[in-house]
This record gives C-alpha cells, sequence and structure tokens, in this order.
C-alpha cells in the first residue's frame, strides 16, 4: 500500500555534504520525493515538531542542535514508507544501528544521528502537515 513519510536530513549530515548520498538512498530504495524543502528551522518550530518529546531530559539539547543548521525537510512516498524509512535510518543510537544503513554511514552519536523519519502513519500525517499543506505535496 502506498503511504507517506516524513524525513528530516538533520543539520549533521548536511554540514558533511550527504544530501545526495541519503536522497540517492530514499529513491534506490522506492522512496519517491513528494515535497521536499531546505530550511532552517528556529528552536521555536523545532520545539513544535518534537513536542511529544518536550519532558525528555534530552529535548532542549535536540532543539538546539536542529535549529543550528539548514535541514531538509521531505515527505516521501511509496509501498510501506513509514516502515521502509525507518529501515534505511537504522536504530537512533548509530552505534547500534545496522551495517548499510543512513545512520551507520553518517550519524556520529544518539543525538547527531543524520536523519528523522516518522515512526507510524498517525506520527506522519501530524508531522507531514506541520511542515507542507497539502497542495505542495506532488504526484
Ligand atoms: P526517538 O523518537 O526516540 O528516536 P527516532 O529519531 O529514532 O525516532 O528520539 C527522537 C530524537 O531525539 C532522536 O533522533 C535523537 C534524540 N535523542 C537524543 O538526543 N537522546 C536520546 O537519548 C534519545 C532517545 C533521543
Amino acid at each position: 500500500m502506498s503511504e507517506r513519510t516524513l524525513a528530516i536530513i538533520k543539520p549533521d549530515a548536511v554540514k558533511k555534504n550527504a544530501i545526495g548520498d541519503i536522497i540517492n538512498r530514499y529513491e534506490k530504495a522506492g522512496l519517491k520525493p513528494v515535497a521536499m524543502r531546505l530550511m532552517h528551522l528556529s528552536k521555536t518550530t523545532a520545539q513544535g515538531f518534537y513536542a511529544v518529546h518536550k519532558a525528555r531530559p534530552f529535548f532542549d539539547s535536540l532543539c538546539t542542535f536542529m535549529s543550528s543548521g539548514p535541514c531538509v525537510v521531505l515527505v516521501l512516498e511509496g509501498d510501506n514508507a513509514v516502515k521502509k524509512n525507518r529501515e534505511l535510518m537504522g536504530a537512533t543510537d548509530p552505534a547500534k544501528a545496522e551495517q548499510g544503513t543512513i545512520r551507520a554511514a553518517h550519524g556520529a552519536n544518539i543525538e547527531f544521528n543524520a536523519v528523522h523519519g516518522s515512526d507510524a502513519p498517525e506520527t506522519a500525517k501530524f508531522e507531514i502537515g506541520y511542515f507542507f499543506p497539502e497542495m505542495e505535496l506532488v504526484g
């Protein structure tokens, strides 16, 4: 079943010039970008996006990092897009991420872990709507 998910190429991966490699992985896996924007998030925008984590000890540091430089925000579409993207990403902690995953290749540690991907279809709906009005989704 075709589905949509939200992905973010985080500021650490953009700084390392990994945008092309990461988008290549999405495309090779059959995940097509249907919306894409280079953005420098404000801290407030990052806090709203990660609101579900606001009680966690890493929340402030995470939002500082996410607003530290430009990132690429994309909507990916394809069969089982949410699960497929989670598989491409690998575990949250790059040290535990399987060989061949994006986080194993580009992540430095559990905070600077290169990419975000929605963790469930319901979360994807909220996250896509947070960045893109329906009319900006093409294809
Ligand atoms: P989480 O939703 O648990 O992971 P994922 O990104 O794999 O869905 O956490 C969201 C982000 O919060 C995670 O990508 C990086 C950051 N984070 C930390 O900085 N420290 C931590 O201990 C955890 C669990 C997450």
